[in-house]
């Protein structure tokens, strides 16, 4: 997400600094800054949009110093704006920081009746005025540090400077990455190896729940409770690109490899688990006088809508429609002021999904969004009505999408939940129970990531075949409808998704042995329906790949390939089974030679119609 460097040493911090941002550049951002001490002085410089800003700013305003930090921000906590970009300073305190503080509402409350004035919307500025107010009570930076840590809660990786100690950076972190790089009589610290590259490959990861003081001369690590950590330093032989790509081949990848962490970071602050109930931050809408929702959304964004129709019917007891955005506005939609228009976009730049919604609010509907990117278009559209609810998923390199997939998947069922307890179809225990299951999906997903080489055998065996069919029913069925668009956009591979139910209506006359149909049977109210669907694939001779649950005995009897998905609640399914299917096209694709991050005729962001 947002890019961190820092320095300190004998040269001159800033170009050091401004030149690991660029590095840094490929993950996006909004605003960029940095703050250097110089003669007892901290001095910054902060600029929204582009690093030619900031370059500009600098060249007018020029920064000397051999002690900085930088920052490259993607809003999450406030709208982009000089003001909410960091570094964030008080009181001689400077902080930059990646992640999300999850108690920030109730830490900045706590400050403000201290008389503490806060300058920005960030949660961020949060961390400068705990360490400032502790070293007003006395403590030392290091000291000051620990105690104002000991405060948060949530993701975070922090760096931080103190006017008052000046031959130091103090760095900490929790989810969020920090990489430490350690040079000939001068330190680095940055969120990632490319900003460091060019200066140092004798590089330290810190770990969750270490802090990390950086001087010219040496770098000390301890934990948050200041037990010192013995460390060896690693040497990165990496290429600047595949720096870029974090040692994975393709942007696609690394994004697959991330839905742990964006999943997590979607959910983290959002679920008050004494309550059983899911506060949704950026929120308006008024739940309880909602008669019908009406999704609209394009692509993959419109599959996570079809998962959500069919979430927020069972969870939440509201009529849901799903459209395509560009079917929608031409249509004539029958839309009053008890409709709701929820618009899905990673990117919220989407041209059909923000006319659709333009269109659903000159009819009176209120319109909200799940969106990836603070301050897009759809969001903004979205601010004065029903509101946006951001995943955090980080910015999405590559065309297909795939964790900003999984985390709107996420966010429509924190929304069913925060619908569902709202309107009072949903009990406390049972939505106990489902944020219970929800929680395990990060790590249920890391274990199934850790099983890639079963997947590349698959893609390996299947890598030639010229049509694929995909099946699923339920929750399931639009996962079918995604894995086929991930294989047919990234290998150009013709794919089709189907309801597993209609297959016999039509589908069923396309299947020989040359053709593999891949098909979604993970256990619940669907499976004995799908598997006997499957079973019509297997006797007219088709390949058969099978998505199933762990502890499926039975389904390796008709199917020739198996890839098992953890259990948990079947409306939770679809986030779970959809990790597979992205991990089969990309390497169907990979294996095939095609350009898997920027696949022809396509674009990120469909911003005409
Ligand atoms: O940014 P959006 O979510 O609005 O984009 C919608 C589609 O263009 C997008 O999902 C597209 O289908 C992706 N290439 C799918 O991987």
């Amino acid at each position: 997400m947002c890019g961190i460097v820092g320095y300190v040493g004998g040269q001159s911090a800033t170009p050091i600094i401004v030149e690991g941002l660029r590095k840094l550049e490929y993950r996006g951002y909004d605003s960029a800054g940095v703050a250097v001490i110089h003669g007892g002085q901290t001095q910054i410089r902060r600029a929204v949009g582009k690093l030619k800003n900031l370059d500009k700013l600098l060249l007018e305003q020029p920064l000397t110093g051999s002690l900085g930090i930088g920052h490259t921000r993607w809003a999450t906590h406030g709208r982009p704006s000089e003001q909410n970009a960091h570094p964030h300073e008080t009181d001689g305190i400077t902080v930059v920081h990646n992640g999300i503080i999850e108690n920030y509402l109730q830490l900045k409350q706590r400050l403000q009746e201290m008389g503490r004035k806060f300058k920005s919307e960030t949660d961020t500025e949060i961390m400068a005025h705990l360490v400032a107010t502790e070293m007003q009570g006395g403590k030392d930076f290091v000291t000051a540090v620990r105690s104002a840590l000991s405060q948060v809660r949530g993701a975070y990786a922090f760096v931080i400077l103190c006017q008052k100690e000046p031959d130091k950076i103090i760095t900490a972190k929790n989810a969020s990455p920090i990489v430490l790089g350690i040079g000939d009589d001068e330190s680095f610290v940055a969120s990632d190896i490319p900003a460091l590259l060019a200066h140092t490959r004798k590089v330290v990861f810190l770990e969750d729940g270490q802090m990390a003081v950086l001087t010219k001369k040496e770098v000390t690590i301890t934990t948050l409770k200041g037990e010192p950590v013995q460390f060896t330093p690693r040497h990165i032989d990496w290429s600047p690109v595949m720096a870029e790509k974090g040692g994975h081949k393709h942007f696609m990848h690394k994004e697959i490899f991330e839905q742990p962490t964006a999943i997590a970071d979607t959910i983290r602050g959002r679920v008050l688990m004494e309550e059983a109930r899911v506060h949704l931050d950026g929120m308006n809408l008024d739940v309880k006088s909602l008669r019908r929702l009406v999704i609209v959304a394009c692509g993959t964004s419109y599959h996570s809508g079809l998962v959500g129709k069919f979430i927020i019917e069972a969870i939440a007891r509201i009529p849901v429609e799903v459209d395509l955005a560009s079917e929608f506005r031409y249509r004539s939609p029958v839309i009053d002021k008890e409709t709701g228009i929820l618009a899905i976009s990673q990117s919220g730049e989407t041209a059909d999904t923000l006319a659709a919604i333009k269109e659903g609010k000159s009819l009176g509907a209120s319109v909200f969004a799940v969106c990836n990117v603070i301050e897009s278009s759809i969001a903004r559209e979205c601010l004065g009505s029903g509101g946006v609810l951001y995943t955090h998923a980080g910015p999405e390199i590559g065309v297909a999408s795939t964790k900003a997939f999984t985390t709107q998947l996420v966010a429509l069922y924190l929304l069913a939940i925060h619908f569902g307890r709202e309107r009072g179809t949903l009990s406390k225990e049972k939505a106990t129970e489902m944020l219970n299951h929800l929680r395990q999906i990060p790590q249920q997903i890391e274990g199934m990531l850790s099983r890639e080489a079963s997947l590349i055998s698959i893609a390996r065996r299947y890598s030639k075949a010229r049509d694929f069919l995909y099946l699923g029913r339920g929750p399931n069925y639009p996962i079918a409808l995604e894995g086929a668009l991930k294989l047919k956009e990234i290998s150009y591979i013709h794919a089709e998704g189907y309801s597993a139910g209609e297959m016999k209506h039509g589908p069923i006359a396309l299947i020989d042995d040359k053709m593999p149909t891949v098909g979604i049977a993970t256990s619940g109210p669907f499976y004995e329906k799908t598997v006997s669907n499957l079973e019509e694939v297997r006797a007219r001779e088709g390949k058969l790949i099978i998505i199933a649950t762990e502890g499926d005995s039975k389904i390796a009897t008709i199917a020739d390939d198996v890839f098992l998905v953890p259990k948990n609640d079947p409306l939770l399914d679809p986030i779970l089974t959809v990790v597979p299917l992205q991990l089969i096209a990309y390497h169907i694709a990979d294996l095939n030679g095609t350009d898997v991050d920027q696949p022809r005729n396509l674009a990120k962001s469909v911003t005409v119609e």
